[in-house]
């Protein structure tokens, strides 16, 4: 059976898009199956990263929980476009990612919060969709701060990763989330640290922050001038593979397995 992860900040701009995209195909690489769901039923946009028109689509997963069409049906193979190379080796490995977008349509993103739905056909989803793409792991893009579908998410995850920055906001956050997914017990919790500035020293911070959150960091990654020069246009992962952003991309991906 495979695995639910959710990646969690409290502050929006702290990187879950990007971090969810690139993780998503550095599992695709060594042959994992993933699906990619965007919960960011507010502000959705990890379907930039994967290059997909949401003009194109006619199913999202706001259709789903409105009860209008089958957890199918807003499910999108992006393996497909991402560079030939990849589109390539990661099928020749057995890995694919399907990406779930969320509207964004005013018209939907207002429906859904105005009326709410059952939330339970988001747990739903997750199951089924476990089952019927038979992936290793479902990657939850979350919504930041504390919601009805994060908190659900948080609860139903194996495993979730904090994303935060060196910033007194991001810290006291932080330490909410860490409290709440304690609470509810998530099988393996990882802090990851992004954009840090290079005067910072990434074994002290991470240090540092063990001892504050009392939690594993997984991962501290740099602020990277190529990456806001990307600006999610395109996936870092595949862009700069070798890079230390990368390679710590590359770490979290082997924590998660
Ligand atoms: N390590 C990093 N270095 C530089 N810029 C980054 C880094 N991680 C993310 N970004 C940039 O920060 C912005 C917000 O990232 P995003 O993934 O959309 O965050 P979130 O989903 O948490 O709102 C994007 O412009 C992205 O390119
Ligand atoms: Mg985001």
């Amino acid at each position: 059976m495979g695995q639910i992860i959710s990646v969690h900040s409290f502050r929006g701009g702290t990187g879950k898009s990007n971090l969810v995209a690139n993780l998503s195909v550095a599992l695709a690489a060594q042959g994992k199956r993933i699906a990619v769901v965007d919960t960011d039923i507010q502000s959705p946009g990890i379907h930039v990263l994967f290059n997909l028109d949401l003009k194109q689509v006619n199913h999202t997963l706001n259709d789903y929980l409105l009860g209008r069409c089958s957890v199918e049906a807003p499910v999108f193979d992006v393996t497909q476009s991402l560079p030939p190379e990849r589109s390539q080796v990661i099928p020749r490995r057995g890995g694919a990612i399907y990406l779930i977008p969320s509207s964004m349509k005013v018209d939907e993103i207002t429906t859904i919060l105005s009326e709410g739905y059952d939330i339970g056909l988001l747990t739903q989803a997750f199951q089924q969709l476990l089952q019927h793409l038979k992936l290793d792991y479902v990657l939850i893009d979350t919504h930041p701060g504390f919601n009805e579908e994060t908190l659900l998410s948080i609860g139903l995850s194996d495993a979730l990763v904090v994303i935060l920055r060196t910033d007194q906001q991001d810290f006291q956050g932080t330490a909410l989330t860490v409290r709440v997914a304690k609470r509810l017990n998530v099988p393996k919790l990882g802090l990851v640290v992004n954009k840090l500035l290079p005067d910072f020293n990434p074994q002290e911070v991470k240090t540092s922050m063990e001892k504050t959150f009392e939690a594993p960091v997984v991962g501290v990654l740099p602020l990277e001038t190529d990456m806001i020069r990307l600006a999610s246009r395109d996936l870092f992962y595949l862009k700069f593979p070798g890079h230390p952003l990368s390679q710590q991309i590359h770490h979290l991906a082997d924590w998660l397995a």
